[in-house]
């Protein structure tokens, strides 16, 4: 008999904030506490994660084509890198008892797609019900920065601008109102995290919100 955790065991968690807020520096943080417990963790980015998902993320972020996209084709080609995603990576790491951290989510689609872009929020509710296969992470941590604070993070990385981040700044205003709100909406899921801080003080507010989820988890 194999002596597989039971599929309770490992968590979903999803980052979400603008560009620039943090999410990749909080998520290595976490992911190496997290393997330092002892547990095994997968890292999984959105759009992306997997081969169709990594083709889909090329031509939504850096190809030339994807200048081209309009508002609507653009939602079903996050959705179509989710839904490949959640069944080819998520569902079957959860089951093996491997936590999954994903770098952006469904509330990137609510807010991105919905608020920035202005498709019908009900549209966006069923597409990412659809996509998801229903599954919503257990703690979502929403690191939150104002949005000057962010590009100016960005700028001094010295990386360049993908093709959503070329956007005025009112659109990121309206995002962070958008995520705000979701948190705000949804306080038992959706975990708003100062991210205007340094990054171990935020990592430490980060386990706090999880430390009731850990009594118990082992690899
Ligand atoms: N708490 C912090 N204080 C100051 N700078 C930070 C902090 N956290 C991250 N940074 C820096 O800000 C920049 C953006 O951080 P990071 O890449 O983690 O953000 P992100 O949300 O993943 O961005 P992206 O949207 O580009 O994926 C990086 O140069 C990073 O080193
Ligand atoms: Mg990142």
């Amino acid at each position: 008999m194999s002596s597989a955790p039971p599929s309770t065991a490992a968590l979903l968690l999803s980052f979400e904030g603008t560009e620039g807020c943090g999410k990749s520096t909080q998520i290595r943080l976490l992911q190496e506490y997290l393997i330092a417990k002892g547990l095994r963790v997968e890292v999984l980015r959105e759009p992306g994660g997997t081969s169709v998902g990594e083709a889909i993320r090329h031509l939504l972020q850096h190809a030339r084509e994807g200048e081209g996209l309009v508002a609507e084709a653009e939602l079903l080609l996050f959705a179509a890198s989710r839904a490949q995603l959640i069944r080819e990576r998520v569902v079957p790491l959860l089951r093996q008892g491997v936590w999954v951290i994903l770098d952006r989510y469904v509330d990137s689609t609510t807010v991105y797609q919905g608020i920035g872009r202005g498709l019908p929020q009900q549209t966006i509710e069923n597409l990412n019900a659809f996509a998801s296969d229903g599954l919503l992470p257990h703690l979502t941590f929403l690191l939150d920065l104002e949005v000057t604070r962010a590009s100016a993070r960005i700028e001094q990385s010295g990386r360049s601008l993908d093709r959503m981040e070329r956007q005025p700044q009112s659109f990121f205003e309206a995002i962070r109102a958008g995520y705000l709100h979701l948190a705000e909406t949804q306080p038992q899921r959706i975990r708003r995290i100062n991210a205007d801080q340094p990054r171990e003080q935020v990592h430490s507010e980060i386990l706090q919100h999880l430390s009731p989820h850990l009594h118990g988890a082992s690899a």
